[in-house]
């Protein structure tokens, strides 16, 4: 059990490479709140985890809303005690080639995956900082680190969420809490079902690998990054690529 008595919140947890970590993360033993928008979607694995014999709890939150943040990070401390682990793991794409993206998809996708970002580690700090520990795990992507056609707002802000890593790795290293990020390449979820196949026989044949990732693939990243086992690891962008680009 590598993450045994520890309390962990998973933004996005209902679906998709979220849905795979609650589970993985539950089944080493960790506490989990499934903090997702999509209730349907948290509720059911929820029902998952409580079959298998792991403890978790649903909260529906909008990640881009401060207060619904809050209410979070009071849930999980009022149910749980504490929280060891956040997984800034919620995100969306709202993909156009610039010269057709409308400033509402900018926001969008600015507000969720930048400003939520920022809204969930600010909410948990001050419980990890009193405790003198804690480990923040971020989600960049590939296509924060090279850019990706028809990312121009989805690529700004998995940079962003880079620049914030490195800047609380050195904030809150001193105070205990490890911060580091994943930035997968291409993963098997609903979100690159969306990408047109041609695009994806394109990245499929730069793959070194000859594959998409799988969700465990991620969820597998996180739990190192969670675990015992990186307590050394600050800072850090691990990639989980296939390779994709080096
Ligand atoms: N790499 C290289 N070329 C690409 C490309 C890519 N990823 N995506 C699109 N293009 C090319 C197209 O082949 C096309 O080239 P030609 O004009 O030479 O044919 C050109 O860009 C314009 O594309 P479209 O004709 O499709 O134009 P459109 O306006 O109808 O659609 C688009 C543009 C919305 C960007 C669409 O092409 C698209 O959805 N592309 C995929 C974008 C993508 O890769 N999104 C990743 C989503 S998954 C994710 O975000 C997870 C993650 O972190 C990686
Ligand atoms: P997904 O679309 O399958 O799941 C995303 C989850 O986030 C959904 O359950 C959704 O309801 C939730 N969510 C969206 N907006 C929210 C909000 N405002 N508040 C709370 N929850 C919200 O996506 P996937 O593929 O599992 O992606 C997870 C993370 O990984 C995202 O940050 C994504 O950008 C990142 N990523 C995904 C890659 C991929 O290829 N699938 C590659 C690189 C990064």
């Amino acid at each position: 059990m590598r993450l045994q008595d520890k309390v962990a919140i998973v933004t996005g947890g209902g679906n998709g490479i979220g849905r795979e970590t609650v589970l993985t993360f539950t089944r080493e033993g960790a506490k989990v709140v499934i903090a997702d928008f999509d209730e349907q979607a948290g509720t059911s694995v929820l029902q998952e985890v409580e079959e298998r014999g792991g403890t978790a709890i649903f909260q529906k939150v909008n990640v881009a809303d401060q207060e619904s943040v809050t209410q979070l990070v009071e849930k999980t401390i009022e149910t749980f005690g504490t929280v060891s682990i956040l997984v800034n793991n919620a995100g969306i794409t709202a993909d156009a080639m610039t010269h057709k993206m409308t400033p509402e998809s900018w926001q969008r996708v600015i507000d969720v995956n930048l400003t939520g970002v920022f809204y969930c580690t600010q909410a948990v700090l001050g419980k990890m900082v009193e405790e003198g520990k804690g480990k923040i795990i971020n989600t960049s992507s590939v296509s924060g680190v090279y850019g990706n056609v028809g990312q121009a707002n989805y690529a700004a802000t998995k940079a962003g969420v880079v620049g914030m890593t490195k800047t609380w790795a050195k904030e809150y290293g001193g105070k205990g809490i490890n911060v580091n990020a994943v930035a997968p390449g291409f993963i098997e979820t609903a979100m690159v079902a969306k990408v047109p196949e041609k695009v994806i026989d394109k990245m499929k044949a730069i793959i070194p690998l000859k594959r998409l990732g799988s969700p465990s693939d991620i969820a597998n990243a996180y739990l190192y990054l969670a675990s015992d086992e990186s307590n050394y690891v600050n800072g850090t962008v691990l990639h989980v690529d296939g390779g994709i680009m080096m």
